[in-house]
């Protein structure tokens, strides 16, 4: 790992395992361009990837044609107004509303290390694990500096960015667009990839060639949305799963963002993530700075499933703080799809009862617990207990819970107000609104104003109230509504900035929250997964996945997930068949191997399942102790998706040392007249031997649930089970997963090196 600058070319470095990033200033004002981000580079003068030899040259070769070489050069961070006409990374507007601005090379410093940005989620890193490179440019007109950041980390293919704009002129100036990364490449053929939704449908794959112009994704929301995700990934022509180049960018951010690939009239691609420029303004003080989110940027040459690998191994190991990070969190059960509003003491406790003695360690009692919520028509913002539920309160709750061995978790919806109650009707000027508009209803909802900070104070009192008179070890942070009606009772701030100053207002209550409670178990949520993404991940080490616990629609949406987020961010629980989304009846079993490949838990109504479902329980349970460690820590690789393929899901968690792995395989439909399915196992040490087992041995036959293997499916795998092979031979010959009679049918795998 190492960051040079070569004084004789002007060209800047970063080396990293087995990837190369670099810039070069050029021309005597001082221009920064990109010349390589990819795989590693020989000790080579690059500076012929500037193209400055050819048409049309430098401004001060060719002065008459300045605007060709601006329009066309691979600006690092380019802006606007005077001659590129692509997408620019920084606009800025001077009071007279004059906008342009172009940035020149100043100055640089290559620190060790990496701290944390101040207000913002971010990676962080010690002095011999990272090494970060600061250029200064300057733009002279608006006397403004800004600091372009580039981190790289010990053994990792990753370069993390952000660019920091500091107002050192006498006069106020406006951000109009302040992006966290700009690249500049060639297109050798590249597809598009994106991660996209719905409520229910989070995070489906969508593949796509680039034509001219834009492509993009967004989030107007406030929030990062349940309908696009703040990710790109670029895969080369033939590039799959385990093969071909791939690179992924994906931004440290949970507010309104922008994504997108911009392909000019020379092939050149512009790849630009960041705040969403038309939904964003702050004006600068001179003096003040502002500084944008994180950029993660991967790049593979094993296919999707490198990047992937890359950037569960930045999250886990350089972003994500929670000491439960890699601790066994407590296997839950949630009363939410149990009984949703319509619960009291006794019902709880009998839930709690029954799971304790199934091996289940904490009751988390979700919405409808406080003010007079019956329904979701009220009392958001009125945190106190409702005592006709729960006499007694929380404290008398959580001390039950203790006597029989079982923790508490609570669920809580800092961000909004409810129309109906207590808090708006004494501050109906919390809300964000408009004036002479009635704010917009959702889910018959406001969201408050946390741009002020005597409105989150207030939030947090008030949670922190509830917090203290209980025991309660875990806390589910929901937000339920985009947010609408941008404005403020306290004037003078625009839409674009109250949006952003929104989500930092969000991030420091969640950081106050944490700090005066470092053991709480933080896990967000919102909606599901409109808010799943690397900023919450700095905050709480897991966040709900979806409202989607259908285990088959969770296959799609688990998918998505760990696409960029390790296994153990997901949380994932077995509820009841038929599903509550789509109606669909799917084994127990089934139902358990799916939601291990996540933070496990329940959420159903254990009381009242059918007995030979519940008797599973703690055989599962048992399994999540076994392999919650693996499945936490391990590299995870993806074999087949039933997104592509129509008929099964398979994927495999391997350990550090590669003597351990955990093989899903989901038969999503059954197929008449077919033999088994050939799967490639990659991840393994081809040098190693593994014996492979069943890891849930349940055998039963004649045996219509689904939930166990018949003596013919264990015969079919005969071949294999309890025998040793090679990892090279698992990798190129590979297994042969039986055909199993029926749909969502599973099989676990263990996969031992002796
Ligand atoms: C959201 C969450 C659910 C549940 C409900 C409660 O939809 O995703 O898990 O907490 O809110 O209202």
């Amino acid at each position: 790992m190492k960051i040079t600058y070569d004084e004789k070319t002007r060209i800047f470095r970063l080396d990293c395992a087995g990837m190369t990033y670099a810039m070069g200033v050029v021309d005597e004002e001082g221009f920064l361009g990109h010349l390589w981000f990819g795989a590693q580079a020989g000790e080579d003068d690059l500076t012929y990837l500037s193209r400055t030899a050819e048409f049309p040259h430098v401004p001060s070769v060719n002065g008459r044609d300045r605007g060709s070489f601006l329009d066309s050069f691979f600006q690092e961070f380019p802006g606007a107004g005077v001659g590129d006409y692509r997408p620019c990374a920084l606009q800025i507007e001077d009071e007279n509303g004059q906008a342009a601005c172009q940035l020149f090379y100043d100055s640089y410093r290559i620190l060790k290390g990496k701290s944390i940005l101040s207000g913002l989620p971010s990676t962080h890193g010690g002095e011999d694990e990272a090494l970060t490179l600061e250029i200064t440019m300057k733009d002279p007109v608006h006397g403004v500096r800004v600091l372009l950041f580039y981190t790289i980390f010990e053994g990792l293919r990753a370069v993390v960015r952000s660019a920091r704009v500091i107002n050192d002129g006498d006069k106020p100036v406006d951000v109009t667009r302040l992006l966290s990364c700009s690249v500049d490449m060639e297109d050798t053929g590249y597809r598009m990839l994106t991660l996209d939704g719905s409520w229910s449908r989070e995070r489906r794959k969508e593949l796509l060639p680039l034509g001219r112009g834009t492509r993009s994704v967004q989030s107007r929301r406030g929030i990062t949305s349940h309908q696009m995700h703040p990710f790109v990934g670029l895969l080369s022509e033939h590039a799959g799963q385990n093969e071909g180049e791939v690179y992924g960018f994906q931004l440290v951010y949970s507010g309104c963002f922008y994504a997108g690939v911009d392909k000019d009239q020379n092939n050149a691609l512009r790849v630009q993530l960041g705040i969403l420029p038309e939904e964003f303004r702050e004006r600068l003080q001179p003096g003040e700075e502002l500084q944008s989110p994180e950029v993660l940027m991967a790049y593979s040459e094993e296919g999707l499933g490198g990047m992937t690998r890359t950037f569960h191994d930045l999250l886990r190991g350089h972003l994500m703080r929670s000491p439960w990070l890699h601790r066994e969190r407590p296997v839950l059960i949630n009363n939410w799809e149990a009984t949703f509003f319509d619960f009291d003491l006794e019902k709880l406790l009998g839930i709690a009862r029954r799971a304790k003695k199934e091996g289940v360690e904490m009751l988390v009692m979700d919405d409808g617990w406080f003010g007079k919520r019956d329904d979701d028509n009220s009392s958001l913002g009125d945190w106190t207990v409702n005592e006709k539920k729960l006499p007694g309160g929380v404290k008398r709750l959580s001390e039950e819970l203790a006597a029989i061995g079982m923790k508490l978790g609570i669920w809580f919806e800092p961000e909004m107000i409810s129309p109906d109650s207590d808090l708006y009707r004494a501050h109906p000027d919390w809300a964000l609104s408009v004036d002479g508009r009635t704010p917009c209803r959702m889910r018959n909802q406001y969201v408050l104003d946390l741009t002020r900070k005597e409105i989150r104070d207030a939030v947090f009192d008030q949670i922190t109230a509830v917090l203290d008179s209980a025991d309660i070890a875990y806390v589910k942070w929901d937000m339920n509504r985009p947010l609408s009606d941008v404005g403020s009772a306290v004037k003078g701030k625009s839409a674009g900035s109250i949006l952003y100053h929104y989500c930092l207002g969000m991030y420091e209550l969640q950081e106050r929250l944490i700090t005066r409670y470092p053991e709480l178990l933080l896990e967000n949520c919102s909606g599901g997964g409109a808010r799943f993404d690397a900023g919450m991940l700095f905050y709480s080490p897991q966040i709900w996945t979806s409202d989607d616990t259908d285990a088959i629609e969770r296959l799609k949406i688990q998918e998505g997930t760990a696409m960029l987020y390790p296994l153990s961010a997901m949380g994932a629980h077995v509820s009841v068949s038929p599903s509550q989304a789509v109606g669909r009846f799917v084994p127990m079993t089934t139902r358990g191997h799916v939601a291990l490949a996540g933070t496990f838990g329940y959420e159903l109504d254990i009381n009242r399942m059918p007995a030979q479902d519940a008797a599973l329980i703690p055989s599962q349970i048992a399994l999540y102790h076994r392999y919650g460690e693996l499945i936490r820590e391990g590299d995870y690789y993806r074999i087949s998706s039933w997104q592509d393929n129509h008929l099964n899901d398979s994927y495999i968690v391997v350990n550090r040392d590669k003597t351990q792995a955990l093989l899903f395989w989901v038969q999503v439909l059954g197929e008449p007249n077919t033999r088994s399915k050939k799967i490639r196992i990659p991840g393994l040490d081809p040098d190693k031997n593994y014996r492979i087992r069943i890891a849930d041995p349940a055998v039963r036959e004649d045996d219509q649930s689904g939930n166990f293997l018949s003596h013919r499916e264990i015969e079919h795998m005969s071949g294999f089970l309890d025998k040793t092979l090679a990892g090279r031979t698992l990798a190129g010959a590979g297994l042969l997963m039986p055909k199993l009679s029926g749909d969502f049918r599973s099989v676990l795998l263990e996969l031992l090196s002796e």
